[in-house]
């Protein structure tokens, strides 16, 4: 039998922006300590990552920076790729779905499976815009939700009600692109016949797959139960991979059929020149991987029902062992949103903690979302580093390594005679081995980081007991007990590799040992006999209130300024001709007379004098201003809007007000005073 192998994926990431900590606590954090456990224990591993550089985030993202859709994914794949090795997560290759070997690879599996008959193919009637000249993704067409009449729903979901939709269930559908009416045309697609491995995909999950995580596994066999349909796996799109077949022209890959074939690409990039290792190894059932990915549970029915179905069709290929897909991480009590600018961004964290990178690990680890949502707050980020990492671990290592100096100029004590509670602490010791190996075979990051930290309070707790520092005669007592606590500490820095690696490399040199093998805990001790220890330097520093208030003063404010930002994205009208803006006669006038419209909340009725005469407008700004403070204020009238009875009150035009994204108003007037029946044009 071939060697066991394992191929570890990370969700692949749009590069249209950089990652949040949502991404990092979610899948970088979780495969990344797999991945470290795996190799401490000499497993044979490729740990594979990559940014997705395809569909229609990016070209939404191109279009708004104004500039060419790889121009946005390079930018962002680099600095996703400088943050991730920056963390220390040691993806062995971090490629680009943009790059000629996935493009051939993805383009290839599709012809075979094409010639091999595997899609349907179906004519559908899809949105058009005709100014453009192109089919619109269902991200670019907005309209009316149907369910709770959302007017800035969009044709994939409606974000207000969080609906999924399709773009031909919008009311009153518009063009982000022009603003105008899409018209519907047909247009030819590829499909996956998902239906038809239905009942294989109940035998493999439902029945044999009773193993995975039971938010992946409810979430599955939730979508098998509905039953599965065709899915398109071709798109109208001028960016991302050219269909390759005949009656292709003009039409691209779907972005989540190429991406996950991104996984074998990449693995093919980074064994190209490997004289000892073929891709193959990791991806055909002859090389005995067992196929592992780190994903959110956004991606899950992407990669536990339709890659696995691709898998099944590529012909000798493996599927997914496992894919232990994590919930989301809120911030603050909040859903992370990129748009909202509601995030705590992974690159922006290590410029503000450089030296900070495993306390983030071990607070991402420790409340990781692997059951359910959980929520980062910085309060409990500076809990998790005080509490947890400075006053237990920290504070027990330098205690060890304090007292070793003090009594015996830091040489490491010989062992003497074991008392009861020393051959106890070192058999509760041993214990952790199993305990962390076993929670981290079965993916449960958080149980396996607390019983790191229950390895260090045994430590803390023996030391306290003994309290060797009393001990005034007995030298050799005081020597078998720093032993043993130095032991203690050998021990955490072998576990510990995994989670906290820079801290417990830095550990095992300060001890004289190697941290880099899972075995080398099983030995019953780990250092040598007068080996000197380093002089003790704090593991960790305490995190002042002051850094963590900074840090939500930033997030408020950074949030403030998205909010005014999506003023501009709400689409454009339908264009009217220069005739019929010509119709409308805007004025300057001034205000003379301001008063509230009794019985009302937001209504002003105003005297305006508009060079013609002196009129009467009834103007919604009564919760934007106070009468006394608008006489004399000038502003644009629209004169000749037909006069209109409000609240009793005839109102004889309408003045132009200025609107933000928080619906606040004002005026809209001249730069300077003009006089009164001045045109606006
Ligand atoms: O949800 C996402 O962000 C996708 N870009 C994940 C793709 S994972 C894989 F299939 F490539
Ligand atoms: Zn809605």
């Amino acid at each position: 039998m071939t060697k066991q192998r394992y191929t570890i994926t990370t969700a692949l990431p749009y590069a249209n922006g950089p990652l949040h900590l949502g991404h990092v606590a979610g899948v970088y954090i979780p495969a990344d300590i797999y991945v470290r456990y795996l190799r401490a224990k000499k497993e044979d591993v490729v740990f594979i990552g990559g940014t997705d550089e395809h569909g229609v985030p990016i070209t939404i993202k191109a279009k708004n920076e104004g500039v060419s859709p790889q121009e946005v994914v390079d930018k962002y794949h680099n600095i996703i790729d400088a943050s991730l090795k920056q963390l220390g997560i040691t993806l062995d290759v971090f490629s680009k779905t943009t790059s000629p070997t996935h493009r051939k690879t993805a383009s290839d599996l599709f012809v075979k499976l094409h010639s091999e008959g595997a899609f349907t193919e179906q004519v559908t009637e899809q949105y058009y815009d005709e100014a453009n000249n192109q089919f619109l993704a269902d991200r670019y067409i907005t309209g009316t939700c149907p369910h709770c009449a959302n007017e800035k729903a969009y044709g994939d979901q409606c974000e207000k009600c969080g609906t999924t939709l399709n773009a031909t269930d919008l009311i009153d559908p518009k063009s982000a692109l022009s603003g105008n009416k899409p018209v519907l045309k047909q247009t030819k697609h590829w499909f996956l016949p998902l239906d038809q491995y239905e009942p294989w995909l109940k035998q493999w999950i439902l029945e044999e797959h009773k193993d995975w995580k039971v938010n992946v596994y409810g979430q599955c066999k939730s979508w098998l139960e509905s039953g599965l349909h065709p899915r398109a796996i071709t798109r109208d799109l001028d960016w991302g991979i050219p269909v390759p077949v005949a009656g292709g022209e003009g039409k691209v890959l779907y972005v989540w059929f190429d991406a996950p074939i991104g996984y074998i690409s990449f693995t093919q990039e980074l064994l190209k020149n490997d004289p000892t290792r073929k891709w193959e190894d990791y991806w055909k059932k002859e090389g005995n991987s067992k196929l592992i990915h780190f994903i959110g549970k956004d991606n899950i029915v992407f990669h536990c029902i339709i890659f696995p179905s691709m898998l099944q069709l590529f012909g000798d290929y493996i599927l997914p062992d496992n894919v232990p897909a994590n919930e989301f991480l809120n911030l603050e009590g909040e859903k992370f949103s990129t748009s909202g600018n509601w995030a705590v961004w992974l690159h922006e964290f290590l410029l503000d903690f450089p030296d900070k990178t495993d306390v983030l690990r071990y607070a991402l680890c420790s409340n990781m979302p692997e059951t359910k949502d959980a929520d980062f707050t910085w309060k409990d980020f500076q809990a998790k580093n005080n509490n947890e990492l400075a006053a237990n671990l920290g504070n027990f290592v330098n205690r060890a390594f304090v007292l070793t100096h003090k009594f015996f100029n830091g040489a490491v004590p010989a062992l003497e005679a074991l008392e009861d509670l020393d051959k106890n602490t070192l058999a509760q010791a041993k214990e952790f081995n199993t305990k962390i190996a076993d929670s981290l075979d079965k993916f449960r990051f958080r149980e396996a980081c607390s019983e790191l930290m229950k390895l260090s309070n045994l430590g803390n707790k023996y030391l306290a007991d003994t309290e060797p520092w009393k001990i005034k005669e007995n030298p050799e007592r005081v020597g078998t007990i720093l032993r043993i606590a130095l032991e203690i500490a050998a021990k955490i820095s072998v576990l510990g590799s995994p989670f906290l690696p820079e801290t417990t490399l830095k550990m095992a040199r300060w001890l004289g040992i190697s941290n880099s093998e899972w075995s080398t805990a099983e030995a019953d001790f780990l250092l040598t006999d007068g080996f000197t220890i380093a002089t003790p330097q704090l593991l960790f520093t305490k995190i002042e209130d002051d850094a963590m208030t900074a840090q939500l003063e930033k997030l408020k404010a950074s949030r403030a300024v998205a909010q005014e930002a999506t003023v501009s994205v709400v689409p454009q009208k339908e264009n009217v001709s220069f005739e019929e803006f010509s119709k409308m006669d805007i004025r300057i006038g001034t205000i003379v007379e301001a008063e509230k419209v009794p019985k009302t909340a937001k209504l002003l009725k105003l005297k305006i004098d508009t060079g013609i005469d002196q009129r009467t407008v009834v103007s919604g700004i009564a919760e934007h201003y106070k009468p006394e403070d608008i006489i004399g204020q000038q502003v644009s009238i629209l004169v000749n809007l037909a006069p209109r009875n409000i609240k009793g009150i005839e109102s004889q035009g309408m003045i132009l007000m200025a609107e933000n994204s928080k619906g606040e108003l004002c005026f809209v007037a001249p730069e300077k005073a003009m006089e009164n029946g001045g045109g606006v044009r």
